[in-house]
């Protein structure tokens, strides 16, 4: 599948240099379109990989985020390292120069407040034992495209370095994301963190007042009270009878994107439809949703999972600036004796009734008649597709949502 990737990259690449670059006001640069996409393929890989994780419960990932911390690396980095890093992002063809401002440019465009009416707060911060000597150019440079702060810390004092770190991450995200590690491993190294809060803002709200507490089935044998919330309307739906899995797509605020929802009919684990999903099976989904009246329940909660991408990466090619004896991050300070130890990936969603105003046209007339269920009573996985760009801002899974056990009953 990677590979079908790169050969697809290498066209879209040729291709797009040959089209005249537009600069328009908030169209985005051919480099930054061409990273989107491929940011959507990273979306898959790491997915995937975090998932065949054990003891991984809920998954989320930013890729465009990812996406913008493996730039973080090219630009520290020099020599393959920053090859690896082109490679992982299909982007071999592109100039440096380019790699960092299409970055920072497709990170902006999907993260603005203003015209997506969504809350996306993403904060970057990179870390170095206290032997490090930061060069200007790169706190310069790292600040400019990746908004990225930095500081020394003194990894040998475990305790107060953890606590630096998540006291760092609950201030930059207003207390949403309170805890991005228990521990750091090794001392010798740069970690590179995001800490994020996002909230969706719907472009119909639910009810307000229709919220209440149901069951969640973490399994057969498990379930969690959840608070839920519901409401009917027309949506992008598509019932795909032969995997067994219900599609449902739900605009944000001024559609500029949408989660994407699919969830297996029953409880089971979610390893069927992992199997399933490529990027390339998603853009069959999406080709077979119809508008639909469906009535939509979805656990109202809070998740925040932290994950460590280091591995992750590695597997994915990322193989030198994660070894000690092969990164060369001499772009960072000077020396090459550095190498990225972690990159700690953290963000805190939450799943709110908020959004703008129905339109009550609809209700009364025929098109809300007999709607599908939507009951996402049971794990599930999702997407934030970008209407825009195709770059996927977030995938994930909840699988076990925060809530007291409920006993089963028979
Ligand atoms: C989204 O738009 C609504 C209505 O204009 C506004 O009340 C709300 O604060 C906005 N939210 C964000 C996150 O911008
Ligand atoms: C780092 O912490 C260790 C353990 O607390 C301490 O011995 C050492 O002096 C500290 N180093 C610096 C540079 O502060």
């Amino acid at each position: 599948m990677w590979v079908t990737n790169l050969v697809a990259l290498v066209f879209q690449v040729t291709s797009a240099s040959a089209a005249t670059s537009a600069s328009a006001d908030n169209v985005l640069s051919n480099h930054a379109t061409i990273l989107a996409d491929n940011s959507a393929s990273l979306a898959f890989s790491l997915y995937q990989n975090m998932a065949r994780e054990k003891n991984t419960e809920n998954i989320l990932i930013s890729p465009v985020v990812v996406a913008s911390s493996l730039g973080l690396v090219a630009l520290g980095g020099k020599a393959s390292t920053v090859s690896q890093v082109k490679t992982i992002l299909n982007a071999a063809k592109v100039k440096d120069e380019q790699l960092h401002s299409g970055l920072a440019e497709l990170l902006t465009e999907v993260s603005d407040p203003k015209t997506r009416n969504v809350t996306w707060k993403i904060s970057n911060h990179l870390y170095g034992p206290s032997s490090i000597n930061f060069l200007d150019d790169f706190i310069k440079s790292s600040k400019k495209y990746y908004n990225c702060d930095h500081s020394k810390i003194n990894f040998s004092d475990k305790k107060s370095a953890v606590s630096s770190i998540n006291e760092w991450a609950a201030k930059s995200t207003d207390s949403k994301m309170p805890e991005v590690t228990k521990d750091v491993e090794t001392t010798d190294g740069v970690i590179i963190i995001n800490a994020m809060f996002f909230k969706p803002h719907w472009d119909e709200q639910f009810h307000h007042q229709l919220v209440d507490n149901r069951g969640f089935l973490v399994s057969r044998s498990y379930t969690v009270s959840v608070q839920m919330m519901h409401r009917t309307g027309l949506f992008d739906f598509y019932d795909d009878k032969s995997n067994k899995l219900s599609i449902l797509s739900m605009p944000l605020a001024h559609k500029k994107s949408s989660v994407v929802f699919i969830m297996p009919y029953h409880v089971e684990p979610l390893e069927r439809l992992e199997k399933l999903l490529t990027k390339k099976q998603l853009d069959i989904w999406m080709g077979k949703l119809q508008q639909t009246a469906v009535a939509v329940s979805l656990p109202k909660v809070s998740m925040e999972v932290s994950h460590n991408l280091q591995k992750q990466l590695g597997e994915l090619g990322l193989t030198e600036a994660v070894d000690k004896s092969k990164a060369d991050l001499s772009r960072i300070s000077g020396r090459k004796d550095f190498y990225l130890s972690s990159m700690f990936h953290a963000s805190a969603m939450e799943w709110d009734t908020d959004g703008n105003e129905i339109d009550a046209s609809i209700f009364g007339t025929d098109k809300l008649k007999n709607p599908k269920l939507f009951y996402a009573d049971h794990p599930f996985t999702f997407l934030v597709k970008d209407q825009k760009t195709n770059a996927i801002l977030f995938i994930g899974r909840v699988v076990r949502p925060k809530g007291e056990k409920i006993r089963d009953e028979l």
